[in-house]
């Protein structure tokens, strides 16, 4: 007969007592952190991550400083019981959930500034947004110590910084990248889907097929940066439920910045905006 093994899992919400759950923890420690209304994308992030550690760490923080607009902070969804549900379900051993003071106590005022990647793409639409990413996951690296951390590709952007981060802050975690978990239509998955009404949420596949359409170009060898970047401005233009273009980007890999040629690895993204959502994605030229 079939046995369920009990599975203890801890749920944090000091850094000291989070601290101590992961010195103590059976090492290697792997680390997935997350702003919690947790879908297959975060889970595949999971199972990779019990695949290849001993403890497996989630972190739930909707961080506020990574939003410019408070009202899209307030509107960001929120499920924590059914989040710390399904991370039992996953064999998941410590979730760290600390409050807003935990991570910002009064007086705070040191931040993380990765440079000039964070002005690129999403920076350049969503200013100081990843001065607060940098500054968030840098302690959570150092509240939780972990021997890897795990991301999703599909914020392809903040896989460039993280990775940045890590390397030149010599944080000793190895940064494990997994591919973006899609809908069956190739709508990319994400928290923020779920505000999408149903006639939007039939259209939001095409940021995907506008990328589609740039790299089927290139894997038919096209390289000139503008023919790419121009054939998935089409397809997102041809499709009326798309309020506005934020950009299309065909961009160095390493630098993101725009490649006149594409040359080596390069990342064509796309961010669009539909109704509430502001929909963002990318695929890898490699
Ligand atoms: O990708 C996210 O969910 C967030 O940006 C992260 C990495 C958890 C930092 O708040």
């Amino acid at each position: 007969m079939a046995q369920t093994i009990p599975h203890n899992m801890r749920v944090i919400s000091t850094n000291k007592e989070m601290s101590q759950a992961c010195r103590e923890a059976l090492k290697p420690v792997g680390l997935v952190p997350t702003m919690g209304a947790l879908h297959p994308g975060h889970l595949s992030l999971v199972g990779q991550a019990r695949a290849d550690n001993l403890t497996v760490a989630v972190s739930i923080f909707v961080n506020p400083t990574q939003f410019g607009d408070k009202k899209d902070l307030q509107g960001y969804p929120r499920d924590m019981e059914g989040d710390i549900n399904l991370l039992r379900q996953h064999g998941v051993d410590l979730v760290y959930a600390p409050k807003v003071e935990e991570v910002y106590p009064d007086g705070f005022d040191t931040w993380v500034d990765v440079g000039p990647l964070a002005d690129k793409l999403e920076g350049l639409h969503r200013p100081g947004h990843f001065r607060g990413v940098a500054t968030v996951v840098s302690k959570l690296f150092n509240v939780m110590r972990p021997d890897r951390a795990y991301f999703g590709q599909k914020d392809g952007q903040q896989v460039v910084v993280i990775q940045k981060l890590a390397r030149d802050l010599d944080m000793g975690v190895e940064v494990v990248i997994m591919p973006t978990i899609r809908e069956l239509d190739g709508l990319a998955m994400s928290s923020r889907n779920v505000q999408l009404t149903p006639e939007q949420r039939q259209a939001a596949p095409v940021v995907h097929s506008a990328l589609c359409q740039a790299y089927l170009l290139w894997t038919d060898g096209e390289r000139d940066g503008d023919k790419l970047r121009q054939a998935a401005q089409e397809i997102l233009r041809s499709e009326s439920m798309v309020d506005s273009i934020d950009y299309v980007s065909v961009a160095n890999i390493s630098t993101l910045d725009e490649v006149e040629r594409v040359e080596g690895r390069a990342m064509v993204s796309a961010a669009a905006h539909m109704g509430p959502v502001r929909l963002i994605d990318n695929l890898v030229l490699e």
